[in-house]
This record gives structure tokens, C-alpha cells and sequence, in this order.
């Protein structure tokens, strides 16, 4: 008889890690492979990983050191027929210091120029970068009112940005980003905070992910429907025009009005290029609705009366943002929010289009080093809209 190879299997993570928040579960590749090959994957394995991505959000394969990074980039195609083989944030990486998306310092590696090397700390000649300062971005740099030094020395934190990986012109969204783990600082847990004293203990520089289809679950049924009837446009050249702008506590938007660059002060821009999305996309695995907002970039909303059939534009930049915040701050809850703690080899793929994460952490103070490789390609395919009738 021949043995048995057992295929790939996947493993909802506990209840007391995932809570309320739909995401997470653990991959046990094949007993045929020990460092993950999508190409090697049997049609089986394929479908298994892929229904896996858009029902539990974020995948986890531990023990990974030793992948090329190239792997990273051929993850999007498991999950997007139509990935492209370009990053989503452009074929080179934003250098530009009046980008916000600049800040952190991190750099492509040259034999996989879709894997961007991101983390924290100073690392010489590493895969053929010869200087890299690493920048670990936390609330400190963009909150409006940032944690104090004596709520920081007690180990609170907060998350940093709530976003998709989504350069909001040109280029459209990635189905799947992954981030493989080189190197994780040994630094003691932190507490995430939330609104009303509540807090969550989580490991330092926690990936923070919440579902949009948890936030979708948690509107009234009046928000269900002005959520399925409306698009949201991006500010163009968005990280940039929101360069200097400050965030509320919770990272969910932009804190008062103000600060945004004026648009002929942007880098070249035209309209056609800048993205409007609907509010709320079809999930591609299962078709269920998930809540999908860039609170910190919005610019306007067209909104459509369902009975009427008429549209009308909310440019009204803070009546937009109070929109956007209302229904998206409904979900910024401890057991909504799925953290995950970082250890050395995890290979993290997670659901671009289907939940909103953050970096977490107040890793400034420790020596220790963080290292890891993110990709998330861009995809030839629009975000499909949820159509709440049905039809
Ligand atoms: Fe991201």
C-alpha cells in the first residue's frame, strides 16, 4: 500500500483567541512540505487554502524561515486569478518624503522586488540592501492626542492606522497580503486600549485585524442598507494629502479638519485614476457582505435612495469622516479585535479585501529588532459591490 500523504489542513484557532471577531485559523501544510510552495499545492490543497483565506480572514503557517521571499508574491495568485505581478504600492517603493506611506523607511529586496523588508532597527547588508533604519510607526507620530510618556511606560497602546493595503490611484487592491516573520523583539505585552477604559492585553507589535464582515453584522438594518447603497471616494494622492494630518485615539480617522493638503500642492494627479469604491464588497470565497472603509482617506460619498432611485454627493469632508466613523466605530471592540502575536518564521496571509488591519505596538523604547517581509500584489480585478436585495 502506498502511504498515505496527508493533505492540507486548516484549524480554526481557539475561541478565547478568536472571540467575536470571525478571523483566524492555523495551516498544517501537507506532510509532503515543510516550507510552504503554492505551486506545489495539489488542486485540493489549493481550494481548501483559498475557501480558508476568505472565511477565517487570516491564515497562519508557522515555522517558515528558509522560504524565498519570492513566495510571498506567489501567495496573491492562490487567491486572485487576476493578481498582477506588480506590488500594489507601485513597482518601486514610495521614497517620497511628502508620502506618509515613506515613513517608515522600508525597502524592496532586490531579487524580489514585490517583497517589501519592513520592521525596526538598523540592519546592514541584508539580501543586498547595505543600509537599512527600519522604522516601527506607532500612534506617537500620527494620533492627535498621542498616548502620554506615563500611559506608555504602563505598557498601553493603541492601533496606529486602520486600513486595507490599498494605494487608493492606479493601482487597485491586493485579495491577499502576506508578511513572513525574520525576526520578533522579546519585548512584555502591552495593553491595546479602547474607548470607555476598556483595554486588551496583546503582544508587543501585535498585527491588530478586524472583519468588515463582523462590522457589517453590528450595523442597524437602516446602516446595512445606506451602506449597500453608497460608494466612497478617495481624496486623491489620499496619503498624501492626509500627510499632515492627526488621527483619533482609535485609529479610525482622521481626528478635525484642517490639516489636508491643498490638491494642486499633490504630486500630479488626475481624477480618472483616483478610486471610488462601494462602501460595502462581496466577499469572493462566500459571498457574505463585509464593511469596507478607509476612514482616514474618504473624500465624499454618493449615496442612492433606494426607494427613489436618486443620488445624492456628501462632500461635506467632516459630515463624511462622522459617517464613516459611526458605523465603522461600532466594531472597535476587545472582542472584535483579533491581534496577532508575532513569532519568529510565521508566514501570515490575510483577506486584503475583507478586513482592516493595523500595526499595534510602542516598540521605540526596546533594543530588540523586528524583521519581516510584507507583499501584497495588486489585482486587474474592481471590488465587487454586495447587492443587499439580492438580486
Ligand atoms: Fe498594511
Amino acid at each position: 500500500m502506498p502511504h498515505k500523504i496527508a493533505a492540507l489542513r486548516v484549524v480554526p484557532l481557539d475561541t478565547h483567541v478568536r472571540k467575536s471577531s470571525q478571523i483566524g485559523a492555523q495551516v498544517i501544510l501537507p506532510d509532503s512540505m515543510t516550507l510552504f510552495t503554492p505551486q506545489a499545492l495539489t488542486e485540493n490543497d489549493t481550494h481548501i487554502l483559498r475557501q480558508a483565506l476568505f472565511d477565517h480572514g487570516v491564515l497562519v503557517i508557522r515555522g517558515q524561515l528558509g522560504i524565498a521571499p519570492q513566495i510571498l508574491s506567489e501567495i496573491a495568485k492562490v487567491f486572485d486569478p487576476q493578481a498582477k505581478n506588480v506590488h500594489s504600492g507601485g513597482k518601486m517603493q514610495v521614497t517620497d518624503s511628502k508620502n506618509i506611506l515613506s515613513q517608515n523607511n522600508c525597502s524592496r529586496i532586490p531579487r524580489a522586488p514585490q517583497v517589501t523588508v519592513i520592521g525596526k532597527g538598523d540592519v546592514e547588508g541584508y539580501e543586498g540592501i547595505p543600509h537599512l533604519e527600519l522604522k516601527h510607526l506607532d500612534q506617537s507620530s500620527f494620533h492627535e492626542h498621542p498616548l502620554s510618556d506615563d500611559e506608555i511606560e504602563r505598557g498601553c497602546t493603541r492601533p496606529y492606522r486602520w486600513h486595507m493595503d490599498a494605494p487608493l490611484y492606479e493601482s487597485l487592491p491586493g485579495f491577499a497580503t502576506s508578511i513572513h516573520a525574520i525576526e520578533v523583539p522579546h519585548v512584555p505585552d502591552q495593553q491595546l486600549q479602547f474607548p470607555d477604559g476598556k483595554s486588551m492585553p496583546v503582544a508587543a507589535g501585535a498585527t491588530l485585524f478586524f472583519s468588515g464582515a463582523r462590522n457589517f453584522e453590528l450595523l442597524s438594518p437602516e446602516e446595512q442598507e445606506f451602506a449597500c447603497n453608497t460608494t466612497v471616494q478617495y481624496a486623491p494622492r489620499a496619503y498624501e494629502w492626509i500627510r499632515n494630518c492627526k488621527a483619533s485615539a482609535d485609529g479610525l480617522t482622521i481626528e478635525s479638519l484642517g490639516r489636508e493638503k491643498a490638491f494642486n500642492e499633490l504630486l500630479e494627479w488626475n481624477w480618472e485614476e483616483v478610486q471610488a469604491f462601494p462602501m460595502v464588497w462581496k466577499n469572493h470565497g462566500n459571498g457574505k457582505p463585509h464593511l469596507q472603509i478607509l476612514g482616514c482617506c474618504v473624500y465624499s460619498l454618493t449615496t442612492t435612495d433606494p426607494v427613489t432611485g436618486k443620488s445624492i454627493v456628501i462632500d461635506d469632508i467632516q459630515e463624511v469622516r462622522r459617517i464613516c466613523y459611526s458605523l465603522q466605530s461600532k466594531v472597535y471592540a476587545p472582542e472584535n479585535i483579533f491581534a496577532h502575536r508575532w513569532e519568529q518564521g510565521d508566514l501570515v496571509m490575510f483577506h486584503n479585501r475583507g478586513l482592516l488591519h493595523s500595526i499595534s505596538g510602542q516598540l521605540s523604547h526596546y533594543p530588540d529588532k523586528r524583521l519581516m517581509w510584507q507583499c501584497s500584489m495588486a489585482s486587474g480585478a474592481l471590488p465587487e459591490a454586495y447587492n443587499i436585495t439580492g438580486a
